[in-house]
């Protein structure tokens, strides 16, 4: 029984282990998939070091910043005044049809619908703190 129950033990460490190195490894897969969903953002927005503001702001540090505060940045009021704090949420219903959850945005973008690419793409932008450092 005590044989047994060691055994189930050394079972489920080796389970989390290996799972938990599946997980960063796919985290990283989908960084990647992210980044290359990001092309589509490219023209207006950029990210990570030395990012500056184009047809739209930078994103670093999305997650946690308030939506309408990239500095320097001129923003409609429909985005200002959006109460949007961005994080996972946010950013989701946001992205599969931004003139849907903000009304009156300038962002010309239809909108990603497929939610593999909006997970990969919030798991590429979500890693950038508000320097443009990735986190660790
Ligand atoms: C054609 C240009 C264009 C494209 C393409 C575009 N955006 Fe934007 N985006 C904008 C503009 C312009 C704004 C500012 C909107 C406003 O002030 O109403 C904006 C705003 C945003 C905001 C709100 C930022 C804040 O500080 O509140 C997020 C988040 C965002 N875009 C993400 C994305 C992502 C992710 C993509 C790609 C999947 C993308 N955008 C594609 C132009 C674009």
């Amino acid at each position: 029984m005590t044989k047994l129950t060691f055994g189930a033990l050394v079972g489920l460490a080796m389970t989390a282990a290996a799972s938990t190195a599946i997980s960063s490894k796919a985290m990283a897969q989908d960084a990647a998939a992210g980044k290359t969903s990001f092309n589509k953002c490219l023209a207006c927005h950029a990210i990570g070091e030395g990012a500056k503001n184009k047809v739209g702001p930078e994103l670093n540090g999305l997650n946690g910043r308030k939506s309408g505060t990239a500095p320097d940045y001129s923003y409609s009021d429909a985005n200002k005044n959006s109460g949007i704090t961005w994080d996972e949420a946010t950013f989701k219903e946001y992205i599969k049809d931004p003139k849907a959850k903000i009304p009156g945005t300038k962002m010309a973008f239809a909108g990603i619908k497929n939610e593999t690419e909006i997970n990969n793409l919030w798991t590429f932008i979500s890693q950038f703190d508000k320097d443009g450092k990735i986190k660790q």
